[in-house]
């Protein structure tokens, strides 16, 4: 017996990092998956290795920002594979300029992917949710990706940290908001630390300029400097924390943020 056994996800940003290593465990797991993103042929791509080890797994394209890539995303899985138990609400896009350097527009476009596309993924996947966690066990799952910027204030990025704090209360109000109307929906999110993705690759750039310097591989030590485990997190340490709360052994955990960061904010 998986994990994940019979289980059907929908995550979003899956075509790479995190999400695509999330759609990976998964699969490993025993779920089905479909995976949503903006970027149509590397999805395609990740859908194609998830095939070739055994998996079963289709690509949506899917733009958080958009209310019909949604209902399309969700009624694709649906339809594939005859309902919903898992979302992953995974897309996210990092900024790196200081409160003085960021436009409105930046602002609207972290906005947009990080906190519209995880209002709207939780509101329109709720009745596919709903619908199988009455007979589930331990009900539907949402999983939400935060960050320690939610948690705690960011050297690089503040916009990104509004947003990811946004993510972090609203998990708790919709963890209590489903509970009180009986749907079965548990609601957690989780908090990574810095992890080598594109994105991770992005703080280094940031914080590299910020050192004066075109020097990435310096700016990724002094970044590891900050993660008391003595390494940087990589996407199979999320995924494996994903997994896990969107699984049945959490069953008790709702309204919860899961921290895997290297002990970054036990400082
Ligand atoms: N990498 C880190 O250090 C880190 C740390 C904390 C939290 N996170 C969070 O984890 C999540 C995944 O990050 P990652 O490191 O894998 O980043 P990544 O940049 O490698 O992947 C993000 C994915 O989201 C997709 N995406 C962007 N805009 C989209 C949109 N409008 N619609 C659909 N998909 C869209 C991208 O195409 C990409 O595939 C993000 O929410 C990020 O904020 C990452």
């Amino acid at each position: 017996m998986n994990r994940l056994d019979g289980k059907v996800a929908l995550i979003s940003g899956a075509a790479r990092g995190i999400g695509a290593e999330t759609a990976r465990q998964m699969v490993r797991a025993g779920a089905r998956v479909a995976i949503g993103d903006v970027l149509d042929e590397r999805g395609r791509q990740t859908v194609r290795e998830l095939e070739k080890d055994g998996g079963s797994a289709i690509f949506v394209h899917l733009d958080v920002t958009s209310p019909d890539d949604w209902d399309a995303a969700i009624a694709a899985a649906v339809s594939k594979f005859g309902g919903l138990d898992i979302l992953v609400n995974n897309a996210g896009v990092f900024l790196g300029r200081g409160v003085e350097q960021a436009t409105l527009a930046d602002w609207q476009r972290l906005c947009g992917v990080n906190l519209t596309g995880v209002f709207l993924g939780t509101k329109q996947a709720v009745p596919a949710l709903r619908e199988r966690g009455r007979d589930s066990a331990q009900g539907s799952a949402i999983v939400n990706l935060a960050s320690i910027a939610g948690l705690v204030g960011s050297q690089l990025d503040p916009l990104y940290s509004m947003t990811k704090g946004g993510v972090t209360s609203f998990t708790k109000s919709t963890a209590l908001e489903f509970a009180r109307k009986g749907y079965r929906i548990r609601v957690n999110s989780i908090h990574p630390g810095v992890i080598e993705t594109d994105m991770g690759a992005q703080t280094f750039a940031v914080r590299a300029e910020r050192m004066g310097t075109n020097d990435v591989e310096a700016a990724r030590e002094l970044s590891l400097t900050s993660h008391p485990i003595g390494r940087l997190g990589t996407a199979t340490d999320i995924a494996n924390g994903i997994v896990f709360l969107a699984s049945d052994d959490a069953g008790f955990m709702t309204g919860a943020g899961l921290v895997v960061d290297g002990g970054y904010t036990a400082q």
